[in-house]
């Protein structure tokens, strides 16, 4: 196989080709991150939305965001434009969002359709992506209406969150998150909600500067009054294992509320899921699926954030709060959904300060590969993660 440095003609990209091996072949035993040009370079862009974003599972929502049949949700991955439906037999799927005509868009944004009318020329296309007609298109002598449909995405759906594989060969997802599995069974997540999206738009910095910002090391410098002060950088648990990461953080002893039930949990908003254990209780958890998808996730409701790189050193991002039904229940919920919400863009603030000054800052000229600490096992494994997977034959 040619050599990225051969197709792009870049001998900087060759180089930086050269420091992701040896990060892949050494597992990452230095701790350092990957070399800054990894992180703004499009040549590496390209190869990552081809080696990673094509070939990996990427969430790209949840069930109930189309709970009745002809819900659709649109959304642009990595340059595909893809639609999200529940068709007329009430079964999810997920299609090609291009007119199989000349390549418009065929639905915009979200709603509810009867079908999907292509806005060029009209071409009309069932919930299930089968062509119901196309005008004007008898007289084409090889064209056989019954055989053009929007190709159907591959997809699988994990505890209610819909995933989907772009080239269609990925190992099956569900087996490799059993273990992720096992350590939230008792939230049910899977019956969860979600009640709020808040689309953040494009972000200046890189997909992979987003994920670095998955440790908890920052609460100290960055979070001190939104996070630091209830759950200190210093007792965060780190568990990595393949795709996933999982951290788990403690809320400090004294800033633990007790609940009616007679049981300590971390501060909430809503009411929690009952029968939680005591480390589910007293900690909130951030999980990984690399390389798109985290939740946040607490007794009384998540955050799941779904992110797209939309080029070199950006990203498109959407939150979506999600909760169980106990805490929809609950009289008062819009105003203390109104206050959860409300604390997600007071620290998202404190992150969108520290994100786009170090997209800035890892372009340097100073700017060279940098040391972990113990607390940034996340990084260091994501590191690892990315040169695996760019360098493997
Ligand atoms: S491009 Fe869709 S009908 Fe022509
Ligand atoms: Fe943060």
């Amino acid at each position: 196989m040619a050599s990225l440095a051969e197709n792009t003609g870049s001998a900087e990209t060759e180089t930086l080709m050269d420091s992701l091996r040896e990060i892949a072949r050494s597992e990452n035993s230095a701790w350092r991150t990957l070399p800054p040009e990894a992180y703004h370079s499009p040549e590496l862009h390209a190869l990552e939305v081809d080696r990673i974003f094509r070939r990996h599972w990427l969430c790209i929502g949840r069930v109930e965001q189309v709970a009745n049949p002809g819900d659709f949700m649109t959304l642009d991955v990595v340059g595909e434009p893809i639609v999200l439906v529940r068709d007329k037999k009430g079964e999810v799927r997920v299609l090609s969002n291009v007119c199989r005509h000349r390549w418009m868009k065929v639905c915009d944004g979200s709603g509810n359709r009867d079908a999907f009318v292509c806005p060029y020329h009209a071409w009309t296309y069932e919930l299930d992506g089968r062509l119901r007609g196309a005008v004007e298109m008898k007289e084409h002598p090889g064209f056989d209406p019954k055989t053009v449909a929007l190709p159907e995405v591959r997809h699988e759906v994990w505890q209610g969150f819909v995933y989907i594989n772009l080239d269609g060969k990925a190992e099956p997802l569900a087996p490799q998150l059993t273990h992720v599995d096992k350590e939230i069974a008792e939230f049910g997540i899977e019956n969860w909600e979600v009640v709020e999206t808040v689309d953040c738009g494009e972000y200046p910095w890189d997909w992979k500067v987003m994920q670095d910002n998955g440790e908890c090391y920052h609460h100290i410098g960055a979070h001190p009054e939104t996070f630091e002060v209830n759950f200190p950088a210093r007792t965060t648990v780190t568990e990595c294992e393949g795709p996933t990461v999982i951290q788990w953080c403690e809320a400090r002893e004294g800033k633990r509320t007790r609940h009616d039930d007679g049981l300590d949990y971390v501060p909430m908003y809503f009411e929690p899921v009952p029968g939680l254990t005591e480390r589910q209780r007293i900690n909130f958890m951030l999980i990984y699926v690399l390389p798109n998808f985290f939740i946040y996730l607490q007794p009384d409701y998540g955050m799941k954030i779904r992110m797209f790189p939309t080029a070199a050193g950006r990203i498109r991002m959407y939150v979506d709060f999600f909760v169980p039904a106990a805490a929809k229940a609950m009289p008062d919920f819009d105003a203390r959904l109104a206050e959860a919400v409300a604390f997600f863009h007071r620290f998202n603030e404190e992150d969108y300060k520290v994100n786009s000054a170090i997209q800035k800052g890892l372009q340097s000229a100073w700017a060279k590969p940098a040391p972990l600490s113990w607390l940034e096992e996340h990084n260091q494994h994501v590191a690892r993660w990315v040169a695996e997977e760019l360098t493997r034959a």
